[in-house]
């Protein structure tokens, strides 16, 4: 019992590009947690379905492929890996027609609720860092430390833009796919895209990497101190 009474778990919720997962992953390597990128659950759920000709509209198949699908996400050295059905997806589900679909199918409450199950699972244990869109407001509502990262469209459609091989889309199609997923995401019925009250909100437009991953790092081992001096 005692070693996940000293754990806590930390959600990250923010919109595309605001660098959730490079903030994530660096938090998790300094508490020597484990990270979780939800956004590639959705997106492995986004590639299945449609290597397999289904469309965000057909929902029950969308579901279906929800549930019979196996994710694993495995460390490593640059980002996470992501693996599906035992095959490594990492790369493809970056794939342009998967970054514009991802959306639809990840507004489809049947395939919500598979993966919010999933990922409850993976944090019942606590010290994870996971990022996403309705961590904190859904899916670990309880987490200790709960942070919503935000910046400029511009700023985002720019690192987003600097991230990607060569070629692969403008700046000007990066800013109109980010601010579309967006909309999509704050607007869906089901756990949109919000600030949960109890998150501290950090605007990274004019921050570093290095800055926001230690504005973190304080904010938990604030949060830390509390839970020992409580304890007391
Ligand atoms: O990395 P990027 O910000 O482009 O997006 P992502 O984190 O890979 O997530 C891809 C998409 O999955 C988002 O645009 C959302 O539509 C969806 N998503 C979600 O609905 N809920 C989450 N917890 C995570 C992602």
């Amino acid at each position: 019992m005692k070693q996940t009474d000293d754990h806590i778990n930390v959600a990250i919720d923010g919109p595309a590009g605001a660098g959730k997962s490079t903030v994530a992953k660096l938090v998790a390597e300094r508490l020597g947690y484990i990270y979780i990128d939800t956004g590639a659950m959705y997106r492995v759920v986004a590639y299945k379905a449609l290597a397999s000709g289904i469309s965000p509209d057909d929902t029950a198949e969308a579901v279906r492929t929800a549930e019979s699908i196996r994710i694993e996400l495995r460390p490593g050295m640059q980002r996470q890996q992501v693996w599906a059905d035992g095959k490594d997806v990492t790369d493809v589900i970056r794939s342009a027609s998967v970054t514009s679909n991802v959306s639809a199918f990840a507004a489809n409450p049947g395939v919500r609720e598979i993966l919010a199950r999933k990922q409850q699972e993976m944090a019942r244990k606590k010290g994870v860092v996971m990022d996403g869109r309705d961590i904190g407001t859904h899916v670990l509502p309880d987490a200790e430390v709960k942070v919503y990262l935000t910046a400029t469209v511009e700023k985002r459609a720019e690192r987003r833009f600097n991230e990607l091989p060569d070629g692969t889309m403008s700046m000007e199609e990066l800013r109109e796919d980010i601010a579309r997923r967006d909309d999509m995401d704050r607007n869906r019925e089901h756990s949109p895209l919000v600030q949960a009250e109890d998150a501290i909100r950090i605007d990274s437009t004019y921050m570093t990497i290095e800055e926001v991953t230690e504005s973190i790092l304080d904010i938990c081992s604030n949060v830390m101190n509390q839970g020992v001096e409580q304890n007391e």
